[in-house]
């Protein structure tokens, strides 16, 4: 199977101009696989959220806190719902053709990303300096929840630390869209140069045609592996056990038992009226 296209330049020589459309089947084949084995893994997994009796005494104990916890505050969702919107309109304009579905899609392919490139660029800003930046963040410091999670994955009950905000999953998926989102958008800033925009006068010979060649497969090899990405991610969107999460993109808030049931309240730390504050997770 290929899974880089080349061709000939105007000098006779070889070079790399696409990713193989094999991958994106390749991708869309693996996003499907991997939520039919998931789904069938769940129905034997033991639940990850605390038992009832734990949940009732946390509950008891905390009474100071609001009924409702601000999850996600409105600019927040804003910035979710944009992106997404952006981000399916890409993922149509880009793969329709590769099914067979022909349309002029290039003009609302870049305008879509022009518009996933500034709702990111204003999430890195609202996210650094309105949000606590490293709730997101995975690393070492994990190892310990990751342990804890691990093993109520097999069905122990363990005392290990429960997430902060954003279970561990989550984070692994946020640092792979970051690393998709970051090749695909500069590939993309770049690759404008190839098609007419009323921004900047066309120029195919910014760069060679190897640079082109492999600009265009990274652009190919992030926007098929956000193929999978995508499904994985409106997967468990969908999932009933995480339509509490779905939910709280909606209207930003949780209630205060789902908050003890799932959440590491030292991790998470929230402050009374319904807004929430956090400490760097780890800390207590
Ligand atoms: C979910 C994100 C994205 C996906 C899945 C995606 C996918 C693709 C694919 C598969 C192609 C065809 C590449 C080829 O022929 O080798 C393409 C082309 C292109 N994309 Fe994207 N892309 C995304 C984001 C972006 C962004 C953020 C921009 C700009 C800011 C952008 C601008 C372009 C441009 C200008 C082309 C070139 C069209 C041409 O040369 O005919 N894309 N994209």
């Amino acid at each position: 199977m290929d899974l880089l296209k080349w061709g000939r330049s105007p000098w006779g020589e070889w070079v790399l101009t696409h990713v193989s459309w094999n991958l994106f089947w390749a991708s869309l084949f693996a996003g499907i696989l991997f939520f039919v084995a998931h789904a069938s893994y769940m129905l034997f997994s033991a639940h990850r959220k605390r038992s009832t009796e734990e949940t009732d005494a946390l509950e008891a104990a905390r009474k100071d806190l609001p009924a409702k916890i601000e999850r996600h505050n409105l600019t927040a969702r804003l910035f979710h719902w944009v992106m997404a919107a952006a981000m399916f309109v890409l993922l149509f304009t880009a793969f329709l053709p590769v099914v067979g579905y022909r349309f002029p899609w290039v003009t609302w392919h870049w305008i879509a990303g022009l518009v996933l490139t500034g709702s990111i660029l204003f999430h890195i800003v609202h996210a650094s300096f309105f949000l606590d930046f490293w709730s997101i963040w995975v690393g070492p410091k994990d190892i310990p929840e990751f342990k804890a999670e691990l093993m109520r994955e097999f069905g122990h009950e363990v005392p290990g630390p429960k997430p902060g905000k954003y279970p561990l999953g989550n984070r692994l998926y946020h640092l792979a869209q970051v690393v998709a989102g970051i090749l695909v958008i500069v590939t993309g800033v770049l690759m404008m140069n190839r098609v007419r925009t009323p921004f900047f006068t066309r120029n195919p010979y910014l760069f060679s045609d190897a640079t082109w060649g492999w600009t265009y497969v990274g652009h190919g090899l992030a926007g098929v592996g956000m193929v999978g990405l995508v499904i994985a991610h409106v997967y468990f969107a969908v999932r009933p056990e995480k339509w509490w999460i779905t939910k709280s993109m909606i209207f930003g808030w949780i209630t205060r038992r789902q908050y003890l049931e799932h959440h590491e309240p030292a991790r998470w730390r929230v402050v009374g009226g319904g807004s929430t504050a956090t400490k760097p997770t780890g800390q207590a």
